[in-house]
């Protein structure tokens, strides 16, 4: 697979950030297994707290076109921060639910990235095998 072409659909994605409060872009790409690329950027609101990440925007994204957690094989998260962004709590406890422990999650900057998972971001989450 290749991570920096993510990385760099991730870029594209921020472009399209509504980042007006933080003016901090963060930019999300997705890669599924029928070869799809979906993106996702930040959108901000007045009332901060109706804020959405962008990892979370892509991923629901995904899912609102009937994708699930068997047809993603990645997902990439960038922002220009150093040394790399770090996914909120409320996002990784929504990727813990709608991925599969060991998907590739790529977080990068400018120049580069590392590959994680959320089994690694987020050890023994509450899903909904929990209840
Ligand atoms: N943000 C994301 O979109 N994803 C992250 O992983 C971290 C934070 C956004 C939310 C807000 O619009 C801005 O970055 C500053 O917190």
């Amino acid at each position: 697979m290749d991570y920096q072409k993510l990385v760099d659909e991730a870029f594209i994605a921020s472009e399209n950030a509504y980042a007006p409060y933080s003016s901090f872009k963060v930019g999300a790409s997705l890669l599924l297994t029928d070869g799809t690329i979906i993106h996702g950027t930040n959108i901000e609101n007045a009332a901060y707290g109706s804020t959405m990440c962008a990892e979370r925007n892509a991923v629901f994204q995904a899912y609102c076109q009937g994708y699930r957690k068997s047809d993603i094989e990645a997902l990439a998260i960038v922002g220009d921060c150093s040394p790399l962004i770090s996914p909120c709590g409320a996002c990784r406890q929504v990727l813990a639910e709608l991925l599969d422990p060991y998907t590739p999650i790529v977080l990068g900057c400018k120049d580069y990235y590392e590959v994680t998972n959320i089994q690694e971001l987020l050890p023994r989450a509450f899903i909904g095998e929990s209840l």
